[in-house]
């Protein structure tokens, strides 16, 4: 980054959809007007939270996580979503500066456990959640229904 790059890592908010648009048109989006009514809907949902990265009032990357309460513990767990850097902004610090947002805001809730999944494969990705202390290991398993129903319920 330039020394007058400035970044800010804010709260998404509605007026920020088209911005985030563009970050996933960026890489691969198969429905336009489907993304864009899906983060409408993120937005909308409670116990749900996106950060956006914002360089010089460009919108490059975020993340997102919701949170449920336990039902084995009296406390509440985090999972994060997603978290997205725009290909021409990568390895530079931005996805650290998210994470660690959110890292923050749920010690600052009291959220015990936070959890995040990633592919197998994804070597960036994992290198990035064990350098900022996502240790514990679990297996996620994934079913996908064949053929893909069209067009999936709106939830
Ligand atoms: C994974 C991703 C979020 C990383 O964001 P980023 O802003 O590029 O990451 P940072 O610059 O903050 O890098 C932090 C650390 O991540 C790891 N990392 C990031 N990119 C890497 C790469 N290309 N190769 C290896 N390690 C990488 C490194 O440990 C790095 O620390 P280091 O620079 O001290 O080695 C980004 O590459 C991305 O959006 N990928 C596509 C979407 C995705 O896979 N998301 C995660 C799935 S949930």
């Amino acid at each position: 980054m330039k020394p007058t790059d400035e970044l800010v890592i804010r709260e998404a908010v509605s007026r920020d959809i088209e911005g985030i648009i563009e970050v996933f048109k960026a890489v691969r989006l198969q429905d336009e007007s489907w993304a864009r009514s899906a983060v409408q809907r993120l937005l909308a949902t409670p116990n749900y939270i996106m950060f956006v990265a914002e360089l010089d009032g460009m919108i490059v990357g975020y993340i997102d996580y919701y949170v449920l309460p336990s039902i084995w513990e009296k406390w509440n767990e985090a999972t994060i979503n997603y978290l997205f850097i725009h290909k021409d902004y990568q390895r530079r610090g931005i996805g650290s500066k998210l994470l660690e947002e959110v890292v923050r805001q749920a010690d600052k809730e009291g959220i015990v456990e936070l959890h995040v999944a990633t592919e197998k494969g994804n070597e960036q990705a994992i290198r990035l959640y064990k350098k900022h202390g996502f240790l514990k290991e679990h297996v996620l398993l994934e079913r996908v229904r064949e053929p893909v129903p069209q067009p999936s319920k709106n939830y």
